[in-house]
């Protein structure tokens, strides 16, 4: 199984949560990084916390601004010549009920999640096929494969991932280019602080299911594992993960189990 010593990953959502968590990982395995988000002052946070030996840039990225992308390619490309992963986890949720949720809110959660996922690594993948490597890592969540309420456009703009990469896995694969879809249930992160409601405001407050879930560094190291297998398809959470499995296999005890559970 490869290291990931002097290889080059590209961490968006770096600033804060599970992109902070990797970042810290892969830093510890001497991978130089580059760190992007919006906020530059969280991302200098995080490139301080970063302790390997190698390089940390950081390279602010809005995942709604597609005009940008070009040029942040071009820049990201140029520290080391080539990315070897990047991982696509920079993101944001929804707490709101479908029919509240205004159209502008529903349109933001798929720019980021999904529009501005797919398009950072359309722009990327052609310096991957050149060098007949690579590897593509999307974070997805276990929302991703099933539904859950309060979180439809969420929930879609995650099964929308799976579509999309489990589809680009085929054509890339003879490239030499691995692609991972990792879905997270519960991590103890200020995603649902940053998660939108109804009119577009974030919910502000930490769910009662969020803080109990995995920590961020137990997050860490086992997507580190995860990424170092290049996984196909990961689960990483506590007991949340098994729904995964019930929706697929008993679809109505599912539905029970869901439908009686304080969902926040
Ligand atoms: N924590 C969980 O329980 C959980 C479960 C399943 C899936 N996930 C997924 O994990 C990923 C990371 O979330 P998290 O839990 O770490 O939440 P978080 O603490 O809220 O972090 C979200 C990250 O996404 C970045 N981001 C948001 N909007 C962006 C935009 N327009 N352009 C660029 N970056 C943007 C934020 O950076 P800036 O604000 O600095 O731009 C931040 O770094 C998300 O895709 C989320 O859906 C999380």
């Amino acid at each position: 199984m490869a290291g990931f010593e002097n290889k080059w990953i590209w961490i968006t959502g770096a600033s804060s949560g599970l992109g902070r968590a990797m970042a810290l990982v892969f830093s510890k395995e001497n991978a130089n990084l580059i760190l992007s988000s919006r906020n530059v002052d969280k991302l200098e946070d995080v490139r301080n916390e970063c302790t390997g030996t190698g390089r940390k840039e950081i390279l602010t990225l809005d995942l709604q601004s597609e005009s940008e992308f070009p040029e942040k390619v071009d820049q990201a490309l140029s520290f080391g010549g080539a990315i070897d992963i990047l991982i696509n986890n920079g993101g944001i949720s929804q707490r709101a009920q479908a029919v509240n949720t205004q159209p502008e809110v529903a349109r933001k959660l798929f720019e980021v999640n999904f529009f501005g996922t797919i398009e950072l690594t359309r722009q990327v993948l052609p310096s991957m096929i050149d060098r007949n490597r690579g590897h593509i890592v999307v974070i997805s969540s276990v929302v991703g494969k099933f539904g859950s309420p309060l979180r439809s456009t969420y929930s879609a703009s995650k099964h929308a991932l799976h579509g999309y990469f489990d589809s680009l896995r085929f054509e890339v694969q003879d490239n030499g280019i691995d692609v991972s879809i990792i879905c997270p249930g519960f991590i103890q992160t200020e995603v649902s602080r940053n998660a939108l409601t109804a009119n577009g405001n974030p919910q502000g407050k930490m769910d009662n299911k969020t803080s109990k879930g995995l920590t961020p560094e137990e997050f860490g190291s086992k997507v580190l594992n995860a990424i170092r297998k290049r996984k196909k398809e990961a689960y990483i959470g506590k007991y949340e993960v098994l729904g995964v499995h019930v929706k697929r296999f008993l679809p109505n005890l599912f539905h029970k189990i869901i439908s009686r559970s304080e969902v926040t």
